[in-house]
């Protein structure tokens, strides 16, 4: 059985593999290793598009896509019949979450407000303090699956209040149904998303949606940028009214001449939340257990149905 990993590093991360599995590293689609059949198990590049999923059409055993991301949207609607798609769920959860913890700490106590006067050599005690603080915050996570859970986990020591919401309500879990955000946004002190981009989610954050959240908010993105609507975006923090933490943007890369770049409320980050040293060594630990399972017959876990 031929399986195909986009880092030469992920040979020496699989584990140890059944004697019929070859692994070849297929880490660009201009330079395949191989021939394309006998391809039954492939791992796209992180964060790959479409350039990427033109492929699946030209494997003809494929029978599992293992994305080494947490978002599946660039997939979903794409694959072959017959073929299963599996997310790396739960790889992404540390280090997302260390990235909305920074994001909302950096914002709150104005950090890129003091890194700008740092370049330009200026102590900036009277323009800034007192500054914003964590603490006793009412924080409204949109999005409650392992990375929503994991970024509730990291902030509760902050002495924080939480509000979580899912597609649907979870009672015995305390888990709000999405129906219910625009009785909860006006509450929120910072309003983390963390939803997958599904058809139902796409501009889930809407006009209305910055409208009802409260003066001085901070909104936090590390979804996807489509989850967003950029316009509205730019017209609501283009005001001052809230703040915002984007680690994505749509479209990515963000133009050089996008007004979103300028806004001083606005801390941006191109794309990086699950991007850190750890990543591989746990993505291919999933892959090679994935591997195993496959080979062994046995079923898969994070298979992506109905876009999540
Ligand atoms: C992911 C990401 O989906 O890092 O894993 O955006």
């Amino acid at each position: 059985m031929k399986v195909w990993i986009p880092h030469e590093a992920g040979l020496k991360l699989l584990g140890e593999l059944p004697p019929e599995v070859t692994v070849e590293v297929a880490g660009h689609p201009d330079k395949l290793p191989s021939d394309t059949a006998g391809v039954r198990f492939w791992v796209p590049p992180f964060l790959s598009g479409s350039d990427a999923t033109a492929l699946l059409h030209e494997l003809p055993d494929l029978e599992v896509v293992q994305l080494l991301s947490a978002g599946a949207d660039a997939w979903v609607g794409r694959m072959p019949d017959g073929v299963t798609l599996c997310d790396a769920r739960g790889v992404h959860d540390p280090s997302t979450a260390e990235w909305v913890v920074t994001a909302i700490l950096a914002q709150l106590r104005a950090f890129p407000v003091f890194a700008r006067a740092q370049a330009r050599r200026e102590w900036a005690f009277d323009e800034v303090a007192p500054t914003d603080e964590l603490t006793g915050k009412r924080v409204l996570i949109v999005g409650a699956g392992s990375i929503g859970t994991a970024v509730r986990d990291r902030l509760a020591p902050f002495d924080v209040d939480f509000t979580l919401v899912a597609r649907t309500a979870r009672p015995e879990q305390g888990v709000y149904g999405v129906e219910e955000l625009p009785r909860l946004l006006p509450d929120a002190d910072v309003v983390v998303v963390l939803v997958p981009l599904t058809e139902q989610t796409r501009g889930l954050v809407d006009a209305a949606f910055l409208a009802a959240m409260r003066d001085g908010a901070l909104l936090v993105n590390a979804a996807r940028g489509p989850v967003a609507r950029t316009e509205a975006l730019v017209a609501e923090l283009g005001t001052g009214r809230i703040s915002a933490a984007l680690d994505v943007t749509d479209p990515e890369p963000l133009p050089a001449d996008h007004p979103l770049w300028e806004m001083p409320n606005v801390l941006l980050t191109p794309h990086v939340a699950g991007s850190v040293r750890g990543l591989l060594p746990r993505a291919y630990r999933l892959v090679g257990d994935q591997v195993r399972r496959f080979a062994a017959g046995q079923p898969l876990i994070n298979t992506v149905v109905d876009g999540y």
